[in-house]
């Protein structure tokens, strides 16, 4: 392994040493890695296509880097610390030596069960240790996996299964989450009912063993497929830019696409970042309350963790259960060294109140990460002196699932921080500010869209079955850019500070929505003509759901009404996609072709209809009016 930035010096110079040679630079870190063959070209690449090779021709398997490499310095050090749903329930402890044996042991299942290498397996299991097994086993032998977070319905789990055509589906029995007991499998039940055609097997991990229907000859447990199968296993050698996995995310337009990580890039990328965004020394504990289900929990739970030979914990459970001083319980329960949320998480707990975390000394913390949205000031200062006592940095990283890491941010204890800010680049990231004609805008104190200009290990390869969708979406925009979707402000210190997406996501408690997905939802609500949905400032959300919506008639129950609407929302997509506030409008304000005027829709929700720029030019000015009328009572 190469060493850690260590002052910030070093960071100047290490970042220039990456931008003059990306490619002596990269191939550097890579070196510290096992392969099983070189590769022969470091990096290939346009941004037309786009086409991205990383390390290419080099043969490697990502989890020999994880787990088999680790085996003789660290067998018996924990690698995983599973901290249960009950906090009467006993943490369970994983050496790397036990975790490959259950990777090689799952792995050898899969294979019994005709699993090949390419093959697309998605799983859909909550936060237990077999998950982290799960996409391990997957990546053993060299299959795609494609995580479907727990907590999305029965329609998205089939979109997803079909789109990737999955052969084999992993699950759990329920998922225990706070005082409910989700019913998992019945879910994946629902979802092959629709017609996943290409599903031939699924395998059911007993999680809290209540009782289900299993289904002949197609359901496996768990337990049943590992029995008498080998602790070891040789993991398939893979091109460094054969697909790893595909994690499917929201965009502006149409269904989730699936974003597509490759091996060699995404294993030096989110190992180089883990090891310096964070300064993990050797024996701490470091801990991501993510879900696996996103990136964050694929990156910063599963793998750059493990590439590093570090000790993390894995939370099964919910910030506030059985009370909202849970995450202060686990960080001294586990003595945490490190730990890395969402600024959604921190707002929930700090309008909880400071009892929960007052008094609690929590000596072990060194570092503290958010994620996923950005940060009030409000909430920074809160994590600063009541969780981190004034004396942990913030890591405050931003980055997407398709940049696959950590691409702006501080170096824990090295960047100077400013709250709210996420500061500086990694080193090998390129990115800058671009006007809405697509030029560079140069120099400091000034505010655009946000671009990478020069691709990075981890950069997505394609969306999974569609290239020209992957073109179209992050490629087209700007020319030779990597177009982020998010907006930014890069301030007289050269420091980023991102400011929210500039297209149709919103971003509810860090989780990425589409304002299409939803509105195509509401849609198949019944009486409901169109809608149109924005997002709004919400004090813990971040953002909240603004529905509009027309009907085919008057509405006599409004609550019955809405509760469809909302019914209607968690069946297609999921409860996360909820609207927040729903409003029956006469009409939307539409341009003479027809576009909907998010703009004006946007203030509305906002509450700021002093100034709702020029509506003369609308279609149908009258409704805006009315419109402001009704908002009051949604
Ligand atoms: C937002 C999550 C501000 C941003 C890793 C981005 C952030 C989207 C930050 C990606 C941050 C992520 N500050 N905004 N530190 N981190 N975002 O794909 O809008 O779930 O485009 O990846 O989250 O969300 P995704």
């Amino acid at each position: 392994m190469t060493g850690q930035i260590k002052s910030l010096d070093e960071y100047h110079s290490e970042y220039a040493r990456s931008v003059a040679d990306p490619e002596g630079f990269w191939a550097e870190q890579a070196s510290s890695f096992e392969w099983r063959k070189p590769w022969k070209q470091v990096l290939k690449w346009n941004f037309r296509e786009p086409k991205v090779n990383w390390f290419g021709g080099g043969r490697l398997n990502i989890t020999e880097n994880c787990l088999d490499r680790h085996l003789a310095t660290r067998g018996k050090q924990t690698a995983l610390i599973w901290e249960p749903n009950d906090p009467k329930r006993k943490a369970r402890k994983i050496t790397y030596k036990q975790l490959y044996g259950l990777v090689c042991q799952f792995a050898n299942a899969l294979k019994a069960q005709g699993v090949k290498k390419g093959d697309r397996v998605c799983i859909y299991m909550p936060m237990t240790p077999e998950l982290s097994v799960a996409l391990l086993a997957c990546a053993r032998i060299g299959a795609i996996h494609s995580v479907v977070f727990a907590g999305f319905s029965a329609v998205s789990l089939a979109d997803r299964i079909k789109d990737a055509k999955a052969s084999v589906v992993l699950t759990s029995d329920y998922n225990s989450r706070g005082p409910k007991n989700i019913p998992v499998k019945q879910v994946v039940d629902e979802a092959l009912a629709l017609g996943c055609d290409s599903v031939r097997h699924v395998i059911v991990h007993q999680n809290t063993g209540d009782p289900l229907q299993m289904v002949e000859g197609r359901d496996i447990w768990w337990h049943e497929a590992v029995k008498g199968k080998r602790k070891s296993c040789k993991a398939t050698a893979v091109d460094s830019e054969d697909m790893l996995f595909i994690l499917y995310t929201s965009g502006s337009t149409g269904k989730p696409k699936g974003v597509v990580h490759t091996h060699g890039g995404y294993m030096v990328y989110t190992e180089y970042t883990f090891r310096n965004v964070f300064q993990y020394q050797d024996g701490e504990v470091y801990w991501c309350t993510a879900d696996i289900g996103w990136i964050t929990g694929h990156s910063y739970i599963v793998y750059g963790p493990l590439l590093a030979g570090a000790t993390s914990v894995m939370f099964e459970g919910i910030p506030t259960f059985p009370d909202p001083g849970r995450f202060w319980a686990v960080i001294q329960r586990h003595k945490v060294n490190i730990f890395y949320t969402a600024p959604t998480a921190i707002r929930a707990l700090m309008a909880a109140g400071d009892q929960w975390v007052k008094g609690r000394r929590m000596p072990s913390l060194r570092v503290l990460g958010t994620v996923g949205e950005p940060i009030n000031e409000e909430a920074w200062q809160w994590y600063h002196e009541r969780v981190g006592k004034k004396r942990c940095p913030i890591v405050d990283t931003w980055w997407q699932t398709e940049t696959g890491g950590i691409m702006i941010t501080p170096l824990a204890g090295i960047t100077p921080l400013k709250p709210c800010f996420a500061t500086l680049p990694m080193p090998g990231i390129q990115p800058c500010l671009v006007d809405a004609n697509g030029h560079e805008i140069e120099g400091n104190d000034v505010e655009g869209m946000l671009c990478i200009k020069y691709p990075w290990p981890s950069i997505l390869r394609t969306t999974y079955g569609d290239h020209e969708r992957c073109r179209q979406t992050y490629f087209a925009t700007f020319k030779d850019k990597y177009f982020t979707g998010d907006g930014a402000r890069r301030d007289a210190d050269g420091y980023y500070r991102i400011i929210g997406r500039v297209d149709d996501v919103i971003n509810v408690s860090g989780h990425r929505i589409g304002t299409a997905e939803v509105e195509d939802a509401i849609n198949k609500a019944p009486r409901v003509v169109e809608s149109a949905v924005v997002g709004y400032p919400h004090d813990i959300k971040g953002q909240g759901i603004y529905a509009y919506i027309i009907t085919s008639g008057p509405i006599a129950d409004m609550a019955a009404f809405k509760k469809e609407v909302l019914d209607t929302v968690t069946k297609e997509i999921g409860a996360i996609a909820k609207p927040d506030k729903i409003q029956v409008v006469p009409g939307l304000p539409k341009t003479r072709s027809g576009k909907i005027m998010r703009r004006i829709l946007r203030k509305i929700a906002e509450g700021d209809t002093s100034n709702l720029g020029d509506t003369t030019t609308l279609l149908n000015p009258e409704v805006v009016d009315e419109i402001k009328q009704g908002a009051k009572s949604a």
